[in-house]
């Protein structure tokens, strides 16, 4: 009798433990979220704007209060205004950092850069050094002159058979913000031509800020931005954000890659929006993914804030769930949850897998 209640009393125990769960928001004032699971622990990265750092915490619930190290400072005048949205990725072996900033001069505006890490173990213990622009060579670029060098929310992309390519936000022919894609050559950090692939042309993507609250303005200018790689079984997609980030209504949207020239507008078929306001989160957007520690689950990472009006700063916060598919393989978002919504952590955490290599 007695050694059946310990016994239970072991069991509900065992139970907790395996139980408990987190609640969103994992971090707060880290917009544009980014991360990775390497060396039992899980590595976040956000827009900072003076600088780049990384919060690490060995279980989801913990960044909130994680040890953050800055990683990435810069005296160079002409490209250390607004560091916007790192990501870390492992790419031959090296963590490597993508990130967008600007100079204080109209010439030096905004670019989509990289920095080099190191072959340990995880991003956060790498000294990194800068790498260079990603930007497309002379008459290659954005806008109606083919000459427009802006550029945001630089990431990578990989697919199997075809090539490695650098995605981001660029000027289309019509001056709007859109998504392009130009090839990288990951040996002499070389892009190719830049090529938009999505357009902002759904109703969804046109909402503006304007501080009236969910009648936001449609301004007939949309935009869409921040691409990122999502990889399940054979299939390829990028997720991506539409409308102002200063909009409630900016929300996710997915490109699925079908197969043809990925240089090609006509190689992606666009879907959205796949993630939107709910719960009391809105403008739910700039999203990545990262993989659970055992390497069996993805999970989407984006940013939300608090305000019904939409809000663009720096304090927005990261919040985390997990992505599900259907028997088609069509990835499934669900609604943001809300504060109070307990979460099961990410399979594998608290035990040491580290399934970091090659991470994209
Ligand atoms: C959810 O949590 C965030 C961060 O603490 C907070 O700013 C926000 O107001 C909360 N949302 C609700 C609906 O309580
Ligand atoms: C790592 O992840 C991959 C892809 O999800 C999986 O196939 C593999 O078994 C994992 N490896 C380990 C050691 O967990």
């Amino acid at each position: 009798m007695r050694s059946f209640k310990v016994l239970s009393v072991i069991g509900l125990l065992a139970q907790v433990i395996c139980s408990l769960g987190f609640y969103n928001p994992v971090r707060k004032g880290a917009a544009d979220p980014a991360m990775v699971w390497a060396d039992g622990n899980y590595h976040l990265t956000y827009t900072s704007d003076t600088h780049i750092q990384i919060t690490k915490s060995p279980t989801i619930g913990g960044l909130n209060k994680g040890e953050t190290k800055t990683v990435w400072t810069d005296s160079d005048t002409t490209r250390n205004l607004h560091i916007w949205a790192p990501e870390m990725h492992r790419i031959k072996g090296i963590w490597i950092i993508f990130y967008s900033s600007r100079g204080a001069k109209d010439e030096e505006g905004f670019r989509t850069r990289f920095l080099r890490g190191c072959n340990g173990p995880n991003p956060s213990d790498c000294t990194y050094t800068f790498g260079g622009d990603l930007v497309a060579p002379e008459g290659q670029r954005g806008g109606p002159s083919k000459n427009n060098a802006h550029s945001i929310d630089g990431s990578y992309l990989k697919i199997p058979g075809k090539g490695e390519y650098h995605v981001l936000s660029m000027i289309d022919e019509k001056g709007l913000e859109s998504i392009g894609i130009a090839t990288l050559d990951t040996s002499k950090w070389k892009v190719g031509g830049w090529n938009v692939i999505c357009r902002p042309d759904q109703p969804w993507e046109q909402f503006d800020g304007d501080g009236a609250g969910s009648k936001a303005l449609r301004t007939g200018k949309g935009l869409v931005e921040g691409p990122y790689a999502l990889y399940h079984g054979k299939d390829i997609w990028l997720s991506y954000s539409g409308s102002d980030c200063s909009a409630p209504q900016y929300a996710l949207g997915l490109l699925h890659y079908n197969g043809g020239d990925p240089l090609k507008a006509s190689s992606w078929d666009k879907t959205g929006p796949v993630l939107s306001s709910a719960n009391g989160h809105y403008g739910t957007g700039h999203n990545s993914f990262f993989s659970s520690p055992d390497g069996t689950e993805i999970w989407n990472l984006f940013h939300a804030t608090s305000n019904p009006k939409g809000h663009c700063g720096v304090n927005r916060y990261t919040m985390a769930q997990k992505v599900t598919f259907d028997a088609q393989n069509n990835p499934i978002f669900g609604e943001p949850l809300s504060n109070e919504t307990e979460i099961p952590p990410p399979s594998g955490q608290g035990k040491k897998v580290d399934n970091s290599t090659e991470l994209v």
